[in-house]
């Protein structure tokens, strides 16, 4: 395994105020380093934090305290502008809410963040097709997303998310509603695209998942509790 920092969180924490007074500890004291070409489980109960862990990890949230830095860069003095190229550029997002473009096709739904691009486009075409042939969803093509399974649609949003071939990707319960085989089908989808040297940072309280990580982080109650290589 490369042994590049590509995401260092210290002291990381965040607080939510819940009515008047009362303030909710989501996440708090978390420590990590998250190497390239590592597949990292943030593995815990519903409540622990894992959600919100990911939402400060890739910039859509801010932590309370602590810092995170994407290859040695602080990520909290980003501008605006620097942030959306960060996120455009460099990470890949799987969320429960896949938001998918409802007016655009499977195939256009997985191109689509690639525009603007510097590929031909016969070649992005060829990308996107073995992206979704890899994903069995090949004959679903031209299917809009109402049109598609939830199963169906998760799977469109990965393919969507490894076309680019980012740094990094984040997913939340990427197999959460799935049958054991699609769930499969997607982890070891990720693994390879983590063997090729994106980290990939996966959200779960599937246990069946520890298989396929090479770290995970115990979170419980917005502790980590403990990390295994
Ligand atoms: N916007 C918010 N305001 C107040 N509290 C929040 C907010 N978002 C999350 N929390 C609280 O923070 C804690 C951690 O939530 P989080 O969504 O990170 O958990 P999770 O581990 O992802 O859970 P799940 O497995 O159910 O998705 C929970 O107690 C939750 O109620
Ligand atoms: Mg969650």
């Amino acid at each position: 395994m490369s042994l590049e920092v590509i995401l260092e969180a210290e002291n990381l924490a965040k607080m939510y105020k819940r009515g008047r007074s009362e303030v909710v500890r989501a996440l708090e004291g978390v420590n990590v380093k998250m190497y390239a070409a590592e597949l990292i489980l943030l593995y815990g109960p519903s409540g622990s934090g894992k959600s919100t862990m990911l939402n400060l990890l890739s910039g859509l949230d801010n932590p309370t305290e602590g810092t995170i830095k994407f290859m040695g860069e602080d990520i909290s003095e980003f501008s605006e502008k620097k942030l959306t190229t960060f996120r455009r550029e460099n990470v890949g997002f799987v969320f429960q809410d896949w938001k998918l473009i409802p007016n655009l096709n499977a195939y256009e739904n997985v191109e689509a963040p690639m525009y603007p691009s510097n590929m031909p486009s016969n070649e992005l075409r060829t990308e996107a097709i073995s992206t979704l042939r890899e994903l069995d969803l090949l004959d679903r093509e031209h299917h809009f997303p109402g049109e598609l399974s939830g199963g169906e649609q998760q799977r469109v949003a990965i393919a969507r998310a490894i076309m680019k071939k980012p740094k990094i990707i984040f997913a939340d319960e990427p197999t959460g509603n799935l049958d054991k085989t699609t769930g499969n089908l997607i982890m070891r989808v990720l693994k390879r695209v983590c063997r090729q040297g994106t980290t990939v940072i996966v959200a779960t309280h599937n246990e069946e998942l520890k298989d396929y990580a090479d770290k995970i982080i115990y979170l419980d109650d917005g502790k980590m509790i403990s990390q295994s290589q």
